[in-house]
């Protein structure tokens, strides 16, 4: 088992059968701690103590997919439905601008009231003011042809989760309406296009087992994203999984440190689900191998209506006050901020 982790640290690679093993065995003698002080050098190695902080902008939270997991879930009908303009989304990017921030994450349910046509004014409206920034978007699936739209526009990156790489869990969690085989191909199409691709999981999905979790970790060394965004899986009340027993932060941190020896040099966000299980969630997880943090900038007035999960952090914070919570934190955990572009090593290397 020690030998396992020696050849994960010194190789960046393991094979399926040999991650669970792994897993199978990190509860005993202090594997644990070797797997996270492995994961902190890899990621000293090629970041250094850097973190990058991206300006969130949850700009709609209409979607009309029905995740059995999410808040924010077509059938949902307690949600108070928002849309930013394009103008008030400037807005936004304007006081993140201001705040130091050079990432803009677009992020919303899959809305198809922004048209191509309204997410090139966006990207224009963005990049025409502050042409040095990089534009990451999250949207959800869209067709080949708006994806290479939305690059030509300006779009430098984007997120997509895979949610779990077990197409069995993934039917479990979704409609039949949604197909784990058409979100694989976007991740591969937007690699293809030039994106720099986040893809990510949560951690503690109902029926989610070892062997599960493996798959994820085997499927991100394969795929090579440049972001993965890891957090557990939190309950919603108004959601089908009402009342199930949702991820660990310990369990999380596991998957956070392991990501980043397969992957070493993707970015690798501190979520806020983590901050929402433990204040000390995202400190925990930046020790584990994480380096991006991404403090959210949208408007007071909508920012609790993009409910996820419940509890979620910071929603009566302005923006100005989680740039210094962060900043604050970042510090005191022994790490410095980055408010530079933050481009993936990964794809620098690939490009
Ligand atoms: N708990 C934790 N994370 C969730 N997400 C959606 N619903 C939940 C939940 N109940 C995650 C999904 C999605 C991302 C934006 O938020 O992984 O891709
Ligand atoms: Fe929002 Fe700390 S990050 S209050």
């Amino acid at each position: 088992m020690r030998e396992l982790l020696d050849k994960l640290y010194a190789t960046n690679s393991l094979t399926k059968e040999e991650i669970i093993e792994v897993l199978r065995h990190l509860d005993e003698a202090d594997h644990k701690d070797v797997l996270f002080d492995y994961a902190h050098k890899t990621r000293l190695a090629h970041y250094g103590p850097r973190v990058f902080m991206r300006g969130l902008v949850e700009f709609s939270n209409y979607c009309k997919q029905d995740c059995l997991y999410c808040g924010i879930r077509a059938s949902n009908r307690k949600v108070e439905r928002y849309r930013l303009t394009p103008q008030d989304i400037l807005e936004c990017c304007t006081e993140g601008y201001e705040l130091g921030y050079r990432t803009f994450v677009l992020q919303s349910g899959e809305d198809f009231w922004y048209t191509e046509e309204r997410l090139e004014e966006i990207l224009g409206l963005i990049k025409g003011k502050y042409p040095e920034v990089a534009i990451t978007l999250s949207i959800g699936e869209r067709s080949r042809a708006t994806y290479e739209r939305l690059y030509k526009a300006g779009a430098d990156r984007f997120l997509l989760r895979h949610e779990t790489a077990s197409k069995e869990l993934y039917e479990k969690l979704h409609p039949a309406s949604m197909s784990f085989d058409n979100r694989m191909e976007c991740l591969r199409t937007l690699k293809e296009i030039g994106y720099q691709v986040g893809a990510g999981f949560m951690v503690g999905l109902p029926g989610q087992t070892t062997h599960h979790l493996a798959e994820d970790l085997h499927f991100l060394h394969t795929f090579q994203p440049d972001m993965i965004g890891i957090g557990p899986f939190i309950a919603h009340n108004d959601t089908p999984l009402k009342g199930q027993k949702g991820g660990t932060v310990e369990d999380t941190l596991t998957m956070v440190a392991f990501t980043r020896l397969l992957v070493p040099k993707a970015n690798l966000p501190a979520t806020t689900a983590m901050g929402t299980l433990d204040p000390q969630g995202r400190e925990r997880a930046i020790k584990a191998g994480a380096n991006v943090v991404m403090p959210n900038l949208s408007p007071i007035s909508v920012k609790d209506k993009y409910s996820l999960y419940e509890n979620k952090i910071c929603t009566g914070d302005e923006a100005s006050h989680c740039r210094s919570c962060l900043e604050m934190r970042i510090k005191v955990s022994g790490f410095d901020i980055d408010l530079g572009r933050g481009d993936s090593l990964n794809w620098i290397q690939h490009a």
